[in-house]
């Protein structure tokens, strides 16, 4: 596989990776956008703003800070119209201010619009519109495109569209207003996500469903180059070309009540209650009599199974860590080549994938831009791709040849936590499958697997009961500004998930190590400050934890240990210990992970951090 250049390398203001969502009906609109909006908000947090068209005038709103910020500002002027776009924004590079805040519009606002994405070819596309006369009024990329849309729109809008996107690079997700199409809004997608809504005598669109569901359960999901015109009569679409073209209507199962918090005061606290009923979903769709069953999602032949030489599993964040935890349970059942890697790392290597590669891409919400781009090349070489993914409708499901779903639902919490488990059962799942078919895995194995795993969710359960012990636990270790999390094994990638979701959300440093590895290094920074968050369960490298744990007391270090019941000897080893069930010691990593979801969630709350929006980051990162 080779290099390919950087997108985004060129563009120096701003990253943006937002939520956009449209309006048009007969609702208050401002409502309705500030309500979506909301329901985007892990996607982007920095600012946010709205445009209504009311009559001939487009009002436009804009605030640096959350939505509920732009609430306060707009609930003092009651905008009434029916129509309108709005955005939610998360900008990593370029101020967050007011005046960067979308929507944007050009001079005289003919054109006005909110976008989700990157215009690498904006300095190019600004140095001729200001050659042509145009003066800027803000330094963003979406400034460039609204003033380019007013240049080029002369009559059919749609023509006009088709015009822009051939002007433009890079990625974008546009909501469009056009002052002479008074009863319509535009969208315009490539890269980015997309969907519209259709509604009764209404038309939306949002940058994802959540945002839509309590008005909607039926979506078209826009392709690349697509070209959409919403009305409160219907929608209408085009292709790139400006052809017009039929799309599909998705009816989606999920509920509004899943997208609220039920009673508990964060997200994320629901969502790590939500893992047991996530592990009895995964299961119960392809498990049957005859074991392990993934027919319905894998047509793959036993002969193209056998083919197979290597699975290469790519993914980032916490989606990396459950792959690391698959790729040390596939390698114990099946004589596969299995490797595991950060999408951003991976895409610019020179690494040989081919028809004897399985490769596996893990994502969440399936609109990754760096597992996109690592898929893309990696389709190119005849690999088989197969996606892992809580949004069967996302942009990497829509390419891939398989998809696995997660039974995770919308997950809102920016932490990871429920589709962290449903990654692994799938992916645990697919290992089965492959150990079975290619012979590695005896029917004594798979039995064996699978029993213990329908054991899981209980387990699960009784490990949630305990989150009264943990919460005392983590305030007592609250105000410790380092952690070190320590694992081997199964439990290494634990560690790093443990140690990723504590200083997600409580912005406390935490370093995650092989325990073997502590010696060569990190030993260093052991004192009677440092706790030493150890995951020892009772497996086959117990013993050596042990020994590691030993080394890190007598440099003082407190130590915390997620440990078997009944294993009295690390109890007595530790500063603090919480106990989940035996089980397989395969299976550990489903139990010993929510224990340190627990622990994060506690120290941040005790902290007073925002849990579910934490700072500086965004649920979806569609931009490199
Ligand atoms: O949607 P994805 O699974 O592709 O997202 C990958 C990471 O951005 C994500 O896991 C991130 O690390 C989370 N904030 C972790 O809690």
């Amino acid at each position: 596989m080779c290099s390919h250049g950087s997108i985004g390398r060129r563009c120096l203001l701003p990253h943006i990776m937002c939520g956009i969502v449209g309006y048009i009906g007969y609702r208050n609109a401002s409502d309705v956008l500030l309500d979506g909006m909301h329901r985007l908000e892990y996607r982007g947090y920095d600012s946010a703003g709205i445009a209504i068209r009311d009559k001939d005038s487009i009002g436009i709103q804009k605030e640096v800070g959350k939505v509920s910020d732009l609430e306060k500002l707009v609930s003092s002027m009651k905008p009434g119209g029916h129509q309108g776009i709005g955005h939610t924004r998360w900008a990593t590079h370029g101020e967050v201010t007011s005046l960067n805040a979308h929507p944007h519009t050009d001079l005289r606002k003919n054109v006005t619009l909110v976008h989700n994405g990157i215009v690498e070819n904006f300095m190019e596309l600004k140095a001729e519109l200001e050659y042509s006369g145009v003066s800027f009024t803000t330094e963003t990329d979406t400034e460039v495109i609204a003033q380019l849309l007013a240049q080029i729109h002369h009559g059919d809008a749609v023509s006009s569209l088709v015009e822009l996107s051939s002007r433009l690079k890079g990625s974008y997700a546009m909501a469009i207003l056009i002052r002479d199409e008074a009863d319509r809004i535009y969208c315009i997608r490539k890269g980015s996500p997309l969907v519209l809504g259709i509604g009764e005598g209404e038309s939306f669109c949002a940058s994802d469903v959540p945002a839509l569901l309590p008005y909607t359960k039926d979506f078209i999901y826009l392709d690349d180059g697509d070209i959409a015109e919403l009305s409160a009569a219907g929608i209408k679409t085009w292709n790139s070309q400006g052809e017009k073209i039929s799309k599909d209507v998705c009816r989606v199962d999920w509920d509004v009540s899943m997208v609220d918090k039920c009673g508990y005061p964060h997200f994320m606290l629901k969502e790590i209650n939500e893992q047991s009923r996530v592990l009895r979903d995964t299961l119960c769709h392809r498990v049957n009599s005859s074991g392990i069953d993934l027919s319905a999602e894998l047509t793959i032949s036993s002969a193209e199974v056998a083919a197979l030489k290597k699975v290469h599993i790519i993914a980032c964040g916490t989606s990396y860590y459950a792959s690391l935890v698959a790729e040390r349970f596939m390698e114990n059942i099946t004589d596969l080549d299995i490797r595991v890697d950060i999408a951003s790392e991976y895409r610019y290597r020179s690494i040989v994938t081919g028809k004897d590669t399985l490769a596996v891409f893990v994502s969440q919400s399936g609109e990754t831009a760096d597992t996109l781009a690592a898929e893309r090349l990696v389709k190119k070489t005849g690999a088989t791709c197969i996606a892992v993914t809580n949004n069967p409708n996302s942009t990497l499901a829509r390419e891939v040849d398989h998809v696995l779903q997660l039974m995770a639902g919308p997950e809102i919490g920016v932490a990871a936590t429920k589709t962290f488990s449903g990654q692994l059962a799938v992916l645990y799942l697919l290992g089965l499958f492959l150990g079975k078919q290619r012979g590695t895995l005896s029917t004594s194995q798979e039995e064996k697997f699978l029993s213990e795993f329908a054991n899981l969710p209980y387990k699960i359960d009784t490990i949630l009961m305990k989150h009264e012990e943990i919460r005392i636990l983590a305030e007592k270790f609250a105000d410790s500004r380092n952690f070190l999390f320590l694992g081997r094994g199964l439990s290494f990638p634990i560690a790093m998930e443990g140690a990723l979701k504590l200083k997600e959300i409580s912005y406390i440093h935490a370093e995650a190590y092989a325990a073997g590895e502590m010696k060569h290094g990190p030993i260093a920074l052991l004192d009677s400050e440092v706790p030493v968050v150890v995951i020892n369960p009772r497996d086959e490298l117990y013993e050596k934890t042990l020994s590691n744990i030993q080394e890190a007391r007598a440099r003082r270090a407190p130590i915390i240990s997620v440990i078997t019941e009944g294993d009295v000897v690390s109890q007595k080893n530790a500063q603090a210990s919480v106990s989940v069930p035996a089980t397989e010691n395969d299976l550990t990593p489903f139990l010993t992970v929510i224990p340190l979801q627990l622990f994060a969630y506690y120290v941040a709350r005790h902290r007073g951090c925002d849990i579910d929006q934490p700072r500086n980051l965004a649920k979806s990162v569609t931009v490199e």
